[in-house]
């Protein structure tokens, strides 16, 4: 694999970097913000869900201005807007501005959460694509681990110590913004703008001369003689079923419950009467543990396809869960094994879902619809997202632990019986060819 296209994935996966570390940030700052602007439990949900928000409609803009102004401007711009969110949050002295900025982090989230994986994709030779791409989710675990650490180390650090945390960000949103620069715009929205001799050089770089002249020989069929499209067109017979795989998918991947852990593990263990103590202890050994599986997932997801790895995924997932739910039923919960099937579904999840969603989204919709249609499957995932992590904490006091997890077990089976029928693979084809096979 050349060097260059590793460059760009990672210069791109810097978004992702800033998607995980702005989500997860929040966690550390909370117990000081409260008091700060005398937040009531809701005025509190309402404050961390604010990111949320932004994110919905950050996701739009790049399905919107993506097309329009390129995938490379927009992240620019995400890249600024994670800045002015970090300065901004880090400096709030009203309730106002802090959610103001935490919304524009929220909107900065939203755009990089879809540009960052498509991009990689446009560009990634077909080979390595779900690799690549995966390089993203890598960049997501990796950003949550560095809020967790950096929240960690600056919670002495005095009164101030929420506004260093936040104030984290504004570094490698400066890191994206700079090495922007030295990636170029992707071939397939080149083309898509006429700019064909642009595209070719990119081409080249990326796929070598001989895949270069072929590869845009296909990507101008497949733009010929299109107009610029719309979110209508997203319903058109054959594009429909298209998107709702993608938001089907995105919405399996946060109901099968990922979030619950990875925001709730502190209160999960507190449930089962486990002190919070070895908090960081968990808190590494569950972003340890994410981080090692996403990386098996990269090796494995160009070999044996999306598909079979969120088959056996989402299997792995269903057992932890069941395995937790009955030792909540058996009130089993005071040992290690609570912990063991946590970290066991951690695993499952990010060797399978955790990449592969974002992989296969990336990879779902023809060239001329990707970032609308990337756009709607990505909103319902952050619609998904929040209704997750709303309704847990209510779920595990009203319905208790058991039940909790039996619910999220049957879904990981829901997940498991719909990819087996629905999902196509979708490994080794460049865009284009899966655009043809779609469309018959
Ligand atoms: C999901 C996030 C999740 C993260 C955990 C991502 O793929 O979309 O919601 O927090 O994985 O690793």
């Amino acid at each position: 694999m050349k060097g260059y296209v590793i460059l760009i994935s990672i210069v791109a996966a810097l978004g992702g970097l800033l998607f995980g570390f702005d989500t997860a940030v929040i966690s550390g700052t909370i117990n000081f913000i409260q008091p700060y602007f005398g937040l009531s439990e809701a005025g509190l949900g309402w404050t961390v869900s604010s990111l949320l928000f932004g994110c919905i409609v950050g996701v739009f803009l790049a399905g919107i201005a993506g097309d329009r102004y390129g995938r490379k401007k927009m992240l620019m711009l995400a890249a600024m807007l994670f800045f002015v969110s970090a300065i901004g949050s880090a400096s709030a002295q009203s309730l106002i501005l802090f959610i103001f900025a935490r919304t524009l982090g929220g909107l900065a989230v939203g755009v990089a959460s879809i540009l960052s994986p498509m991009y990689i994709a446009e560009l990634a030779p077909a080979k390595y694509r779900g690799t690549l791409v995966s390089l993203n989710q890598l960049a997501i675990v990796i950003g949550i681990l560095v809020a967790f650490f950096s929240n960690y180390l600056l919670v002495d650090s005095g009164e101030n110590n929420w506004r260093y945390m936040l104030l984290v960000m504004a570094a490698p949103a400066i890191l994206l913004f700079f090495s922007l620069f030295m990636v170029p715009e992707s071939p397939r929205w080149l083309v898509a703008r006429n700019q064909n001799e642009e595209a070719l050089k990119v081409l080249i770089r990326t796929s070598g001369e001989k895949f270069a002249h072929i590869e845009l020989k296909e990507i101008q069929q497949t733009l010929k003689n299109q107009e610029e499209s719309t979110y209508r067109d997203l319903l058109a017979p054959k594009i429909k079923p298209l998107l709702f795989i993608g938001i089907i998918l995105a919405i399996f991947q946060q109901i099968t419950g990922i979030n619950t852990i990875m925001y709730y593990a502190p209160k999960i263990f507190a449930n089962v009467g486990q002190s919070n103590g070895p908090a960081l202890l968990q808190t590494i050994a569950i972003g340890g543990i994410n981080l090692i599986f996403t990386l098996v997932a990269m090796v494995l997801i160009d070999r044996f396809g999306r598909k079979l790895l969120i088959l056996f995924g989402s299997t792995g997932m269903m057992l932890m869960l069941a395995g937790l739910s009955v030792l909540f039923f058996t009130k089993q919960t005071s040992g290690i094994m609570v912990l063991a099937f946590i970290l066991g579904y951690i695993a499952f999840f990010a060797a399978s879902l955790g990449p592969a969603l974002w992989v296969v989204t990336a990879e779902l919709f023809p060239n001329r619809l990707r970032s609308k249609g990337m756009s709607v499957a990505i909103v319902s995932l952050w619609i998904a997202c929040a209704i997750v992590t709303i309704t847990f904490p209510i779920m595990l006091e009203k319905l208790s632990g058991g039940i909790t997890f039996l619910i999220f077990a049957i879904i990981c089976l829901a997940n498991l019986l719909y990819v087996w029928w629905y999902v196509p693979e979708t490994k080794g084809k460049t865009l284009e060819e899966l655009e043809k096979e779609f469309s018959r």
